[in-house]
């Protein structure tokens, strides 16, 4: 048997490049070796107040995205978080197993609870569910970005907890799986804050589904600095070193070896590239995406197909779950 892999992204804005780079183009990738699991996790989304209108619309229009990005429906289970409803099963245990501090010191809690006004206990028990989502179907690797690393680490503790207490073979222990280059694509507004589905600010993300024109323009109003030399040098300067990470996730040249082809060109040069090769990237995306998305039934099919597979999955290990913890089967 594969290992398996599970991944998701929340439909709380546009999928932008750091989604891509960070997570997506992993998991296409390891679709070769593993037994892959993707989710739309709205769920998640709702831990800050969504719209229902748009948020159906985005769980339909991020499914097609992962097809047009090429997760393969016949090997990749494809799935809507909220459609297996043993997620939020596991994710109650698990909450009961999880200590308030643990989840208070998760810096994703800390930063978007400050920023709200009102904090919903959704936002605080989240890592619980992503550690469902995750220990339902055995994952071995969770492709992810950098940002995603604590949560991880709590999924950990609480699958060798849990193990402890209930029996060793409760659940698989995962691992984080982070890429080497684009674990953390920042705003192009503010290269000291990483780019995010919730930045109002407009030019700060390069969206998958942004028109070509538009991903010209917003590369060309990135904040550089006031200097002139290319240099790979985050510290000091981050909206040129953004765009040269960005330049090599996406094609694979070094760092090093874009800064050397650099040597004597200017800030403008670098911007004008960046935007090419963003747009080279994402128009057969873009392409692809415009059919998929235009056949809705067939997606909705689709979801129903794989949502049966993951459930058969999720099934088994929450039944083995509720055995161990002493629960009634009837
Ligand atoms: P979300 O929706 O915030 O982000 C989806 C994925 O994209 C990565 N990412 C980035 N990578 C590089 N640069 C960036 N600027 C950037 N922004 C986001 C994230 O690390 C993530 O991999 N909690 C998860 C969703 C989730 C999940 C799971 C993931 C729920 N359950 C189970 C894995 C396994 C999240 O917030 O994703």
């Amino acid at each position: 048997m594969k290992p398996v892999i599970l991944s998701g992204i929340q439909p709380s804005g546009k999928i932008n490049i750091g989604h891509y780079l960070g997570a997506l183009k992993n998991w296409v990738l390891l679709q070769e070796q593993y037994e892959c699991l993707f989710m739309v996790v709205d769920l998640h989304s709702i831990t800050v107040r969504q719209d229902p209108k748009v948020l159906r619309e985005r769980v339909l229009s991020f499914v097609a995205l992962y097809l047009a990005c090429g997760i393969d429906p016949d090997r990749s289970t494809i799935f809507i978080q909220s459609s297996v409803l043993e997620h939020a099963q596991l994710g109650w245990i698990l909450n009961c197993h999880t200590g308030l501090g643990e989840l208070q010191r998760m810096t994703q809690f800390k930063d978007k609870s400050s920023r709200q006004e009102s904090v919903q206990a959704g936002l605080l028990n989240y890592p619980t569910l992503m550690a469902a989502d995750i220990l339902l179907y055995g994952t071995a690797l969770v492709p992810v970005g950098e940002d995603q690393k604590q949560h991880l680490e709590l999924t950990r503790d609480l699958a060798i907890r849990m193990n402890h207490l209930y029996g060793e073979d409760l659940f698989v222990v995962p691992e984080p799986f982070i890429p080497q280059v684009g674990a953390r694509i920042m705003s192009l507004q503010q290269p000291e804050r990483k780019m995010s589905k919730s930045d109002p600010l407009e030019n700060a993300s390069l969206n998958l589904l942004d028109s070509q024109s538009m991903i010209e323009k917003k590369c060309k109003s990135a904040v550089t600095d006031s200097g002139s030399v290319i240099r790979f040098d985050p510290a000091n300067q981050p909206g040129v070193s953004n765009l040269l990470t960005i330049q090599s996730a996406i094609s694979g040249v070094s760092i090093n070896d874009l800064v050397s082809n650099y040597s004597g060109k200017m800030y403008g040069h670098l911007k004008v590239d960046t935007a090419r090769i963003v747009n080279e990237l994402l128009n057969p995306i873009r392409e692809r995406y415009e059919t998929l998305r235009s056949s809705e039934d067939e997606l909705l099919e689709l979801m129903a197909k794989h949502a049966i597979r993951a459930r058969k999955k999720a099934g088994a290990t929450l039944r083995r779950v509720q055995d161990a913890l002493g629960f009634v089967p009837v």
